[in-house]
């Protein structure tokens, strides 16, 4: 049960000052009657905007084909960001709409996006080793041996403590390469080549757990359903 203007704010519909002037113009309705305290209490599938439900008020899970040139970050001085894919009201919504781990502005492809913050704690933290599968462009090809120094568990990277966990390596091409993480360190893949003396000319997820994007288009996302990992 939740107050019908903050409801309306936290989904991103207006202020929470322009939802008690909704309710006093009668647009908002419970259970079918309209409602006439901006302050009462409701189940959100009862509530009606214009007469038509709510816009997921049980949260939001989405797959995003993540462009190059987009940042995951909030902070709009890092530049232009994902969320101006998004509907302008998803992007009002608190909790906001935040990616799931990040991909850096130069790489594409699979990011899961949610307000839900518990399935953000969930499917980061090294505990759940969600596999995530990279393809990476190499400006040579890869030194010998280094399928079996990433599956090893010891490969240090500067300025970190821990060795990067035991990670799976395949060449797919000359210079093309598919590399499995269950973990998610700051540009990860890239510094894991640049410590063994490739540079990553391109980057892609193509997948995280076990989704894939399949034939969504670059910039477009797809919903799923909240409760896809359990709820
Ligand atoms: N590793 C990187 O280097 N960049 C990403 O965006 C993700 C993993």
């Amino acid at each position: 049960m939740r107050r019908l203007d903050q409801l309306l704010a936290n989904l991103g519909y207006c202020s929470r000052r322009e939802a008690r002037a909704w309710v006093a113009d009668g647009r908002v309705t419970v259970q079918g009657a309209v409602a006439d305290d901006f302050g009462a209490k409701a189940d959100p599938a009862d509530v009606r905007v214009d007469g038509e439900p709510l816009d997921h008020p049980g949260g939001l899970l989405l797959l995003l084909h993540k462009p190059v040139g987009l940042v995951c970050s909030h902070d709009g001085r890092e530049g232009p960001d994902i969320y101006s894919l998004l509907p302008e009201r998803w992007r009002r919504r608190n909790p906001p709409v935040t990616s799931i781990g990040r991909l850096d502005k130069d790489t594409s492809g699979l990011l899961l996006l949610t307000d839900l913050s518990p399935l953000v704690h969930r499917l980061t933290s090294p505990k759940h080793k969600v596999p995530k599968v990279y393809r990476a462009t190499l400006d040579r090809d890869p030194a010998p041996g280094l399928a079996e120094l990433f599956a090893s568990g010891t490969l240090r990277l500067d300025q970190e403590d821990t060795p990067c966990a035991p990670a799976t390596l395949k060449l797919l091409a000359p210079r093309e390469a598919e590399l499995t993480l269950t973990e998610g360190r700051y540009h990860q893949v890239r510094r894991m080549f640049a410590a063994t003396g490739s540079t990553v000319l391109t980057l892609h997820r193509a997948r995280f757990g076990d989704l894939e994007l399949g034939d969504l288009p670059a910039g477009q996302w797809r919903e799923l359903p909240p409760d896809r990992f359990g709820a």
